[in-house]
């Protein structure tokens, strides 16, 4: 439809970072105001495929009214079904292009997020998601935009491309053109095509284990195109809205941490904030970014940030380490924190959920709520922790449907509502991930 892939369906993928808990505690860590999700709030997603994020968000906040929009059918089909298998009476799916739904249904709502969607799809489908944002976003609430953007994704471009026109030239769906197109590329690359560019051969290389289906949304696009973080942030600023920071939270730590040695001083000194944000994407390789914005941002005053900060709860999540010290994969390379910082968390944490202004008496962070904060957001990026979802006791029975329509269908996803979340079921705490 429009140059984008409907053939087969995409698969499904959950993002810790989409739901509704992860999104106001990390806009509140970031220092602004977020909607309260112990309360009634609405959230929509703007290309929800088969509707897993979602599902998982109505199934935890059961107070809570959701809506996806698609315009294929095919995917709101399964979505449809799960919702319905799950008991799920809070959500809605909505078959409809971005255009007209801007157009037909200007809804309210505190939350609407995209992923997989921007930098896949036709100028004017872009333009129909902004309108769908510029009409139905309340003023405080929040929009998570996933994109790929330069320079990690830059060098994809020409293979891109190549998929791109080699498919319509050969027999079979979707999924089996893009394969057909990955092995021409192999065969090229082995007579030297990508000689010079390891960066390519590396991408080419870490394809070939991906499901067939995701390469095909993936690759098959007529649009695809990795984005400049500095000219979205631009577009999504014309809307009236600014930038809190990354839903993923290792890029919010400071640069200390999340920048490669030699390069933290030069970021840190730009007073230029559009091309602080470059560099880093350049320092990080960003392939692609999670980015938060608020429609009329609201920061927090020091009272409030202490205050909201400090009743903010953090709960151990399965598989978790016993004690220190714990390796940090980032993109950046392994991180070590120290074993007495982590072990007072790990222990205090496997006792049950904690607020952080509890966390902070613990002797190992006396005086120091930053490195707390540090540290926490370390585990929280690693699947250690999880904020607390501030109405615990909902969504029990939904959650429990919602996971047993995840194992018939052998989407290997386990929903917690006590965190608003799922984790990977069998994905015990691997320091190397
Ligand atoms: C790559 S999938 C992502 C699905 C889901 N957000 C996720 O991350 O798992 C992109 C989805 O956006 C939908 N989509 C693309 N362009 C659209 C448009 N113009 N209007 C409505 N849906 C669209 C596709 O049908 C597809 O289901």
């Amino acid at each position: 439809m429009d140059g984008y892939t409907t053939d087969v369906n995409y698969p499904a993928f959950f993002y810790k970072e989409m739901q509704p808990v992860w999104l106001s505690c990390v806009s509140r860590l970031l220092g602004f105001a977020a909607p309260d999700v112990a309360r009634p709030f609405s959230y929509c997603e703007l290309g929800c495929g088969l509707g897993v994020n979602l599902l998982v968000a109505a199934a935890c906040h059961p107070h809570a009214r959701f809506v996806g929009v698609d315009f294929n059918d095919r995917h709101l089909r399964v979505a449809r079904a799960a919702a319905q298998a799950a008991g799920l009476s809070n959500i809605e799916f909505v078959h409809s292009g971005f255009c007209e739904f801007a157009a037909s249904h200007p809804g309210s709502f505190d939350f609407m997020a995209t992923h997989g969607v921007w930098s896949w799809v036709a100028p004017r489908h872009r333009a129909g998601l902004l309108d769908c944002v510029s009409a139905s976003l309340q003023p405080g609430g929040l929009f998570y935009l996933h994109y790929m953007c330069h320079p990690g994704s830059t060098d994809l471009l020409a293979v891109q491309h190549v998929l791109n026109l080699f498919a319509p030239h050969v027999p079979g769906t979707s999924a089996q053109q893009v394969q057909m197109g990955l092995k021409l590329l192999r065969q090229l690359a082995e007579r030297g095509l990508f000689v010079d560019q390891p960066g390519v051969l590396k991408h080419l290389n870490s394809l070939h284990s991906k499901d067939p289906n995701h390469l095909a949304h993936e690759f098959l696009t007529d649009h695809w195109q990795p984005q400049h973080s500095v000219d979205v942030h631009q577009q999504i600023g014309a809307l009236g809205l600014g930038y809190l920071g990354s839903a993923d939270v290792f890029n919010n730590l400071d640069a200390s941490l999340s920048i490669p040695g030699q390069l933290q001083g030069v970021v840190q000194q730009t007073q230029i904030p559009a091309l602080a944000e470059t560099l880093k994407d350049m320092a990080r390789n960003s392939h692609q970014r999670m980015d938060l914005f608020q429609r009329q941002p609201r920061p927090l005053g020091r009272e409030d940030y202490v205050a909201q900060l400090g009743a903010t709860l953090f709960q151990q999540l399965p598989g978790a380490p016993a004690g220190g010290p714990v390796t940090f994969s980032t993109p950046i390379g392994p991180i070590e924190a120290p074993q007495a910082l982590c072990t007072a968390l790990l222990l205090r944490l496997a006792a049950g959920p904690a607020s952080f202004s509890e966390l902070a008496q613990l002797a190992a962070f006396a005086g120091q709520p930053a490195l707390l904060l540090q540290t926490l957001q370390l585990m929280l990026m690693q699947e250690i922790v999880h904020p607390g979802n501030p109405a615990p006791a909902s969504g029990h029975s939904q959650a429990h449907g919602l996971t047993q329509w995840f194992e018939r269908n052998r989407i290997a996803l386990k929903v917690l509502a006590p965190c608003g979340t799922a984790v990977r079921i069998g994905a015990a705490f691997d320091q190397a991930r």
